[in-house]
């Protein structure tokens, strides 16, 4: 676990000031590239949660290349948790806060059965608001989130906070 911890942190790409003056982006592409790394993290991700999964959860962007592998090795299926405005209806959407203005995401209630088991898979939990977002929206469609599981949490944003008595998992955990 620390050994894979290790893995994440050596792969990870810190850039400064990207994409806004001030941002410090944690760049996940060299670990994605790492066949190794890859399926290792791949297998992690999955691990967290025991007991039957029948759905993954990842929102888009970064997410999607995280969850659908997950989904696959649980032999799960997989839901996109989208950007307004890019799912045909008919979608359920959750809004959120951004540090200027609101987001929003979005799902096809129509792929999820009433009372599906539901991983959530995203690679960084910061602030937390994309998560609990996708935990109320899944949740309004009549799923049971049972997990969720991140490749990098960023403790100083205080996501966890936001995700109240849910069980939450990160492979590497940064200041
Ligand atoms: C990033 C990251 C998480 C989210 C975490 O996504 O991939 O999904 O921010 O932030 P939060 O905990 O403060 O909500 P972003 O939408 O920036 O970019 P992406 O489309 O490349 O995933
Ligand atoms: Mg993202």
């Amino acid at each position: 676990r620390v050994e894979l911890a290790r893995l994440v942190d050596g792969l990870l790409r810190t850039v400064p000031d990207f994409p806004e003056p001030g941002i410090q982006f944690r760049d996940i592409m060299p670990l994605l590239a790492d066949a190794d790394a890859f399926a290792r993290v791949v297998q992690a991700l999955a691990d967290h949660v025991h007991g039957p999964v029948d759905l993954v959860a990842g929102m888009e962007a970064r997410g999607f290349l995280l969850a659908a592998p997950v989904a696959a090795a649980l032999r799960a299926g997989v839901v996109p948790v989208r950007k307004a405005g890019k799912l045909p209806g008919p979608v359920a959407s959750q809004s959120f806060a951004l540090e200027y203005g609101v987001a929003a995401v979005e799902v096809q209630p129509g792929t999820i059965p009433d009372g599906a088991r539901v991983l959530v898979v995203d690679d960084v939990l910061a602030t937390g608001g994309t998560a609990a977002a996708t935990v109320g929206l899944l949740e309004a469609c009549g799923a049971t989130v049972v997990g969720l599981s991140f490749l990098v949490e960023l403790e100083g944003l205080g996501g966890r906070a936001l995700l109240p008595g849910r069980s939450v998992d990160s492979l590497l955990t940064l200041g």
